[in-house]
């Protein structure tokens, strides 16, 4: 079975928004949290939408997606975690005991603030999923990446034609995923933001899916500016 995951349990620091996590502040007509969620709610091969928020705003989610989206049992609302891989563990953590895990459990998990995800993403993530076992979504970097190792001079600048910028979705074999999780010491969890870093760090293949510059993540005040403009093409009809 195929699921959706949302991963919605941060509270949004950067945007220094001292009200509400960032995934509830509205562009347009709707909070970015409910963007987003019906990209995924419209694709009829997820058994289930599993959106894991901050403990304190669950109810509120719940009742955001009553008033937006029509009445579904496809979609629940649960607890994150405190960080975001724990996020992903509790969703994981969730199917299992209402389902179970078996070795073609697949969820594509998304940031909730990543609204400008297409179908096409999300339809090539769950075909590469189920084919290779883990994905990732990304764009070739068009910036030079440099890398400095004391914060002053230059390490070393990677070859730019070999480096891609990581958007989300990603998404795994559940099993895989949880398996290779709990492998981990205190400290590699510490370290690894990235969920495909935990596959490629235990030598496993992460399938590229090709995202879009406008797959952007919602981080920084300037970020939401940026979004109600690509809204606004996306609601003309011209490419967003
Ligand atoms: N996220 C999560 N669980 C966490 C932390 C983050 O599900 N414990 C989610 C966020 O809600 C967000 C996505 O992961 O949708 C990407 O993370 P990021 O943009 O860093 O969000 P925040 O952690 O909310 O932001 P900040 O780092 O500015 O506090």
């Amino acid at each position: 079975m195929i699921y959706a995951v949302i991963a919605a349990g941060g509270i949004g620091s950067r945007m220094g928004n001292p009200e509400k996590p960032k995934q509830y502040l509205k562009i347009k007509d709707k909070p970015i949290i409910v963007h987003t969620v019906e990209k995924f709610f419209v694709n009829s091969r997820f058994e289930k939408v599993i959106i894991l928020t901050p403990g304190q705003w669950v109810n509120y989610t719940k009742e955001i997606l009553a008033k937006y989206l029509p009445l579904n049992e496809k979609v629940v609302v649960i607890q994150g975690g405190s960080t975001r891989n724990e996020t992903i563990m509790n969703a994981i953590r969730y199917i299992e005991e209402r389902d179970g895990l078996d070795d073609d459990t697949v969820i594509v998990t998304h940031d909730a603030v990543r609204p400008f995800v297409t179908a096409r993403i999300i339809d090539e993530n769950i075909e590469a999923a189920l084919q290779y076992g883990a994905t990732d979504t990304v764009v070739p970097a068009t910036d030079t990446i440099v890398e400095s190792r004391d914060k002053t001079v230059i390490s070393t600048i990677p070859d730019r034609s070999l480096m891609y910028q990581g958007q989300t979705p990603q998404s795994f074999k559940a099993k895989k995923l949880k398996e290779l999780y709990l492998g981990l010491t205190e400290e590699e969890k510490g370290i690894l933001t990235d969920a495909c870093k935990i596959f490629s760090m235990k030598g496993c293949p992460v399938r590229l899916v090709q995202g879009e510059v406008h797959n952007i993540k919602i981080t920084y005040p300037y970020d939401l500016r940026v979004a109600k403009a690509l809204l606004d093409e996306e609601m003309t009809g011209k490419d967003a």
